[in-house]
């Protein structure tokens, strides 16, 4: 496999990294102090055509592949984590969903706007009860007419108080199980459609986390995404994506925190040397050196998969599962680099440390990743 990058990935990188470094880096500190949602920076990432990266021209997307996708989210999460997962969530959880199953009508109405950065996107499955158990999901729809009446609660909404358009996940006929589950797209203004709490978080704190409630919601039946009787196939399928999104993430703070690491260490001056002269150190950073480099390579194999046509679950779940693993691994380290200074706020490796973990938990956590590598596994 060549991992060469062509022109137009180097390109996109220099932009995000220069955009993250010049726009992001100054205040990322304080946005996650104040949890404040980087709406500025947002409308700037649409402009920047970075909200529909993938998306085709015709839509109003940049028409990238796979591997430019996952070097916008490495490079913002490299800086700032929160916008790393509004972007992908957006790009992967939205607009690969609205693109690969809408109808040309939601494409023009939906998919457009979203692309173009002009609105924002959600994805509403979890719900109070219901995690990583997805299919057991207790909010229901049911057919009025020409509508769907939703009614139930969602979870842990990434973008939920900011966004205009939801995919949200309901059931028609608990009985019979996954099957009973319908995609539907809803849009913020609908009657009956409210948000809730607004979570206050560990970490990526200035993303926005919410619950949203749904009181007797009426949408058009028009606004059913994909077939009807494949509701969560169609949940697991933009999932799929989604997770070489969080994959990304992970490397982006992974990358994030080594290389405050290296720097500190070439600076910071113990027994009369820099400490990056200290073996001990030399080893903790040659071991986040060479996990990064794996994720990074875990993660175009499931970008190639995907781009190529082939069956990429298996392979997002193994880029995600040790991605994830890897931005723990050294965002710890590069905390224990800095040693005091590294648990205090002046530095940033404490909120990568932070921000970290919830790439472990979320769009399946580590180890929903481990049943979908096994079932592939037990498969052959
Ligand atoms: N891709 C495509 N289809 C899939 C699939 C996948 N990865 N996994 C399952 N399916 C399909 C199956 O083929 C089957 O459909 P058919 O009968 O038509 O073939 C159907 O879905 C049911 O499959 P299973 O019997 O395997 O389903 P299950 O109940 O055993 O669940 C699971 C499988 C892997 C545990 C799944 O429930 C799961 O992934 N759970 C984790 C949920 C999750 O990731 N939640 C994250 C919330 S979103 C979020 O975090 C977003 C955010 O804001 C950042």
């Amino acid at each position: 496999m060549d991992f060469t990058y062509s022109e137009e990935q180097e390109l996109l990188r220099q932009t995000v990294r220069d955009f993250a470094e010049k726009e992001l880096s100054k205040d990322a500190q304080q946005r996650d102090a104040e949890e404040k949602f980087p709406k500025e920076h947002v409308k700037k990432m649409g402009e920047l055509g970075f909200m529909g990266l993938q998306v085709d021209p015709s839509w109003g997307g940049g028409g990238m592949d796979t591997v430019a996708y996952s070097i916008l989210i490495e490079e913002l999460s490299r800086v700032d984590a929160s916008l790393g997962v509004i972007a992908s969530v957006n790009n992967s959880l939205v607009c690969y969903g609205l693109e690969k199953y809408g109808t040309d009508a939601q494409k023009e109405k939906y998919l457009k706007p979203l692309a173009q950065g002009m609105k924002l996107g959600a994805y509403c499955l979890s719900e109070p009860g219901t995690g990583s158990d997805a299919s057991a999901l207790q909010s229901t729809c049911s057919k009025d007419g020409d509508d769907w009446i939703i009614n139930g609660t969602k979870n842990f909404i990434t973008n939920g108080t900011q966004a205009n358009v939801y995919i949200v996940f309901a059931t028609e006929d608990k009985s019979a199980g996954y099957g009973g589950v319908r995609c539907l797209i809803v849009e913020r203004d609908t009657p009956g459609f409210i948000i809730g709490r607004k979570e206050k978080k560990l970490g990526i704190r200035s993303s926005d986390t919410c619950s949203l409630i749904f009181e007797n919601c009426r949408v058009p039946l028009t606004n059913t995404l994909g077939d009807p009787e494949k509701g969560f196939s169609i949940a697991m399928s933009i999932l799929n994506k989604g997770r070489i999104g969080i994959a990304s993430q992970a490397l982006g703070i992974a990358v994030g925190a080594f290389d405050a690491a290296r720097d500190y260490a070439k600076e910071r001056v113990q027994f009369g040397k820099p400490i990056a002269r200290q073996q001990a150190v030399q080893f903790m950073l040659a071991e986040m050196d060479v996990r990064i480099h794996a994720a990074r390579y875990l993660i175009y194999d499931a970008a190639n998969r995907k781009d190529r046509g082939l069956d990429f679950t298996a392979a997002s779940a193994r880029a995600k599962l040790f991605a994830a693993e890897t931005a723990m691994y050294c965002a710890d380290k590069a905390v224990q680099i800095h040693g005091g200074y590294g648990y205090i706020k002046d530095y940033p490796v404490e909120r990568f440390l932070r921000d970290a973990k919830i790439t472990e938990i979320y769009e399946g956590t580590s180890e929903i990743q481990k049943i979908v590598i096994s079932r592939n596994a037990l498969k052959s």
